[in-house]
């Protein structure tokens, strides 16, 4: 089953393809000439060693065979691996690689790889050709889709960066057979922050493919079944569409349609990720808490009644154990708050639910922080 999406940006002529194909990574030579406009030039192939062990001799074979010239940088393995000093590494890899204007980055991995190769494809003499081969479930869902690219810097994650879209991106959903049980809980939970902000039709998508799983799920032996694959092509289409309305996250667009509506369930992910130092939660597991965490304002503040909020703690419970955040004080992760929202002129906002489907934009300063502290105090203790 192949599934190609569409992805055309209301104001700019950047419109490129995002394939769905299982086992692509064996042809992706002649995807890659194709989704540069035929030029055949060198690629820059930016990867980890993790990634590169398992998929780098394919995707390089069919490369050559397609007749480009290949050279592989390795990133680091990890999320503090995202930083402007790897990011200065990969500059130079290209220029050390004599890399021009007419040939491309490539990046093949996760969402950590995705993001610093296409910060530097964005830079690099001015931009030059990238595409994506996202290997992980939040890779291939979210992060791989919409353009944003950056690093993360002592001061604030993703703090630097810029919107850059791929000329393509693939993926070949046969890769996620050899991702760890954690990285496919953490895709999930994006996956289900996609569902809780568009609707019933891709929230029970997800819900009953979770359900769907045995008990212990995602163990050794996990099989990419179509209805997985048929799971990933509809969440790329519902980001793919909010990201083409919103290319660039306008600040003043607070309507139900505007980018900002993915942050759902990342204000308190990021507070989370901040507090643990970036390395004991993924990224996907912080979303699952947060998840957890705006489903439970939104019912304290009235917007959602008590069966949807059971609705969504127990999806994300589905998806599988959260690591345990019982060490955390609730006003100590809260605070780092207070400074974001001096940074952003007193404007930061939580997005909540008023019901599956509709998420709403709240101002900070409208949920009282004796909610927030006893929210997060619950999530805490009673997971
Ligand atoms: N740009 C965006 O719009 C956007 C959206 C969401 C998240 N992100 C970013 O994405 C990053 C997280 O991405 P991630 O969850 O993919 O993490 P990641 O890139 O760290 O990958 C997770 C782990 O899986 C391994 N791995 C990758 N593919 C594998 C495979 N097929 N088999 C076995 N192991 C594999 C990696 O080596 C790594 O250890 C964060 O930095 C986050 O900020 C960006
Ligand atoms: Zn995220």
């Amino acid at each position: 089953m192949n599934t190609s999406i569409s992805i055309n940006f209301d104001r700019s002529s950047s419109a490129y393809d995002i394939e769905i194909a299982a086992g692509a990574l064996s042809n992706i030579g002649e995807w890659a000439s194709s989704a540069l406009g035929g030029k055949i030039g060198k690629l820059a192939l930016i990867t980890n060693r993790k990634v590169d062990r398992l998929y780098g001799e394919r995707v390089s074979e069919s490369f050559v065979s397609a007749g480009f010239d290949v050279r592989t940088f390795h990133v680091g393995d990890g999320e503090r691996f995202k930083s402007l000093k790897t990011f200065e590494k990969v500059i130079s890899f290209l220029s050390t690689s004599q890399i021009k204007r007419t040939d491309a980055v490539v990046a093949l991995g996760g969402g950590v790889v995705g993001d610093l190769a296409g910060f530097a494809a964005s830079i690099y003499m001015r931009g030059i050709p990238f595409l994506q081969i996202p290997t992980t479930l939040l890779s291939m869902i979210d992060s791989s889709v919409g353009g944003k690219t950056g690093v993360n810097t002592a001061f604030g994650k993703n703090l630097v960066g810029s919107f850059y879209q791929p000329a393509g991106v693939m993926i070949d959903p046969l890769t996620l057979e050899t991702l760890p049980r954690r990285e496919l809980t953490a895709g999930f939970c994006e996956a289900i922050k996609h569902g809780a902000i568009s609707g019933y039709d891709l929230f029970n998508n997800v819900n009953d493919f979770l359900m769907a799983q045995p008990i212990g799920r995602f163990g050794k032996g996990f099989v990419v079944s179509g209805e997985l694959q048929s799971l990933i092509a509809k969440q790329v289409q519902f980001k793919a569409y909010i990201v083409s309305g919103d290319e660039r996250e306008s600040i003043v667009n607070d309507s139900a349609s505007s980018r900002k509506i993915l942050n759902f369930g990342h204000t308190l992910a990021h507070a989370l990720e901040n507090a643990t130092g970036y390395k004991y939660l993924k990224h996907g597991e912080a979303v699952g808490y947060g998840v957890l965490f705006a489903a439970s304002l939104s019912k304290k503040l009235d917007l959602i009644n008590k069966s949807e909020l059971q609705l969504l703690n127990d999806v994300v419970h589905r998806a599988g154990i959260l690591p345990p955040i019982r060490h955390l004080n609730p006003s100590e992760v809260l605070e780092p708050l207070k400074q974001d929202k001096k940074i952003v002129n007193d404007s930061l906002q939580w997005i909540l639910l008023s019901g599956i489907g509709n998420p709403v934009i709240v101002p900070h300063a409208d949920i009282p922080k004796s909610v927030l502290v006893s929210s997060l105090d619950e999530l805490i203790h009673h997971q």
